[in-house]
């Protein structure tokens, strides 16, 4: 089983941005406002992640659940969605952030999609930092494609084939998942790739979850010795034995 040392920086930070509708509340503000400071933090987050040399984001922007909110609020999310994506595209496009989208694609407008497809065909071969939106999306819903392509291919379902076709399927799994917003659950978020990662909750609300809110979720990773199921290797405190099937896809 080879060896590999607990990084100092994660490879894959995913985060749930929680916490947008009571920092506006906070603020005397409607629901909505926080949502729109809850963008600006996005934006910061990604810079930050890429000074950092992240490897992979991975934002939960729009849950399968949250369809269930308030048709006015949905609304203002899904036209903030597309203006951010159509805004921002260009700024990170040139520095060098490939941008693409996992969930499912067939309840969201016209509009959005465009953007979105827009977005991740001029990103294509941009490799600074990879930021994955997730939007339309569910763990169990991921797992469950998973599983019908491996039935629609013929193959027999395993942890690698289900892997091979997950909407993360050329991505690292997450190391780091950090939850704002003070609540300790993971929300149907990335429950297959998130099966080792450490995880870290804050009670900062999103739109307050600044640089050094992220440096220090990244600092406690740092102190973290990561086991994957295994106990430490003879001689060092800090190496641990990686999965085979896990090590051949970072
Ligand atoms: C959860 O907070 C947040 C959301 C459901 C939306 C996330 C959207 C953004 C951060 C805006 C911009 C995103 C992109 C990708 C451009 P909540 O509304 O559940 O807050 P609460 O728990 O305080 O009510």
């Amino acid at each position: 089983m080879p060896v590999v040392p607990a990084p100092a920086i994660p490879q894959h930070v995913a985060i749930v941005m929680d916490g947008n509708g009571r920092w506006a509340a906070g603020h005397g503000r409607i629901r909505t406002v926080g949502h729109r400071v809850g963008g600006a933090t996005v934006r910061a987050a990604i810079e930050f992640a890429r000074q950092r040399g992240l490897r992979v984001l991975t934002l939960y922007a729009f849950s399968q659940e949250n369809w269930s909110r308030p048709e006015a609020e949905v609304r203002v999310l899904m036209r903030l969605f597309a203006r951010a994506f159509r805004q921002e595209v260009a700024a990170l496009h040139a520095q060098q952030v490939r941008l693409r989208f996992i969930g499912a694609r067939t309840r969201l407008r016209p509009a959005l999609l465009q953007a979105m497809e827009a977005a991740e065909a001029l990103t294509v071969d941009n490799t600074a930092l990879e930021v994955v939106i997730a939007i339309d999306y569910g763990g169990q819903w991921d797992i469950c494609q998973a599983a019908q392509r491996c039935a629609d291919d013929g193959i027999p379902v395993s942890p690698e084939a289900v892997t091979a076709r997950l909407s993360t399927r050329d991505l690292p799994d997450v190391d780091l998942l950090i939850r704002t917003g003070g609540e300790r659950r993971l929300s149907n978020f990335l429950l297959w790739q998130a099966a080792y990662a450490e995880l870290y909750f804050t009670d900062i609300l999103w739109p307050a979850f600044d640089h050094a809110a992220f440096e220090a979720a990244l600092r406690w990773f740092a102190s973290r010795e990561r086991r994957f199921g295994a106990v430490p290797c003879a001689g060092s405190s800090t190496a641990i034995a990686r999965p085979a099937a896990r090590a051949a896809r970072a």
